[in-house]
């Protein structure tokens, strides 16, 4: 089985307000920038085969010199036109594809090799998650509490995303795939439409795999390389 790592890295950080310093996968935490942390973990793990770095479509210059090997693409308006960008640059025989937001630099090896092994016989698509641990209330006006959601049976759902590399191009011709978010959902649509059948799951993830949205989320993902190293 050949697996393909499409890495979406062409989005412009604007919670981040990052566009002033450049694309936000070009930021670095601890030293690193985003899209080369995301590389080198996935690199470490033997089953991928083929990287794919999905850039801002001004910007490919300043990736060139941080990707190494991996093969450039530009990206599209949302993450999914990204996701389609990545996957119209394959190469070759892709069994199955392992799409990753670079936002998710700390990813840990273990998440993305059980991630990719979970995708096997009737398991057509996986992504790592974690039950939520919060409290969660559904919440109207002013802050107004409108009821209570039991979170017995809930998760959030990290990155990489693994999707079999047919169903993902089934899941990619669907109406409005470009403005979807997860790959997950998208291949959820196409097995409620019958014309694929298997199954969708998640494994447990890691809490280092957090998404870095806000500059918070920055200071908090360098403090956990700095705690990580030796
Ligand atoms: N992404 C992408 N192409 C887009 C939009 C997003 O490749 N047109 C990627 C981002 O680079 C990121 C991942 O999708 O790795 C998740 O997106 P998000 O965290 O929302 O990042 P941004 O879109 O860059 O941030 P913002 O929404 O704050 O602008
Ligand atoms: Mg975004």
């Amino acid at each position: 089985m050949t697996t393909a790592a499409v890495v979406v890295a062409a989005g412009r950080g604007e919670r981040l307000a990052a566009s002033a310093d450049g694309p936000k996968a070009l930021i670095e935490v601890a030293g690193r920038s985003m899209v080369e942390l995301a590389l080198t973990t996935l690199r470490a793990v033997p089953t991928i085969h083929h990287m794919i770095v999905v850039h801002p479509p001004d910007a490919e210059a300043a990736f060139r010199s941080v990707v190494g090997d991996a093969t450039l693409v530009a990206g599209g308006d949302t993450r999914g036109g990204s996701v389609r960008a990545g996957l119209a640059a394959l190469v070759g025989e892709v069994d199955v594809v392992a799409i990753h937001d670079a936002a998710r630099p700390l990813v840990p090896p273990r998440v993305v090799a059980e991630v990719l092994r979970a995708v096997r016989g009737d398991v057509i698509a996986a992504a790592p998650g974690l039950p939520v641990t919060d409290t969660l209330k559904r919440v109207g006006d002013h802050g107004d509490v409108l009821v209570t959601v039991p979170r017995r049976d809930l998760w959030a759902v990290h990155t990489p995303q693994v999707v079999r590399r047919d169903v993902l191009e089934v899941a990619l011709a669907l109406d409005g795939a470009d403005d979807v978010t997860d790959d997950l959902g998208l291949v959820e649509v196409v097995l409620s439409t019958g014309t694929v059948t298997g199954r969708v799951r998640l494994v447990r993830g890691d809490p280092r795999d957090l998404k870095i949205t806000y500059p918070e989320d920055l200071h908090l993902a360098a403090a956990i390389v700095r705690g990580s190293s030796p």
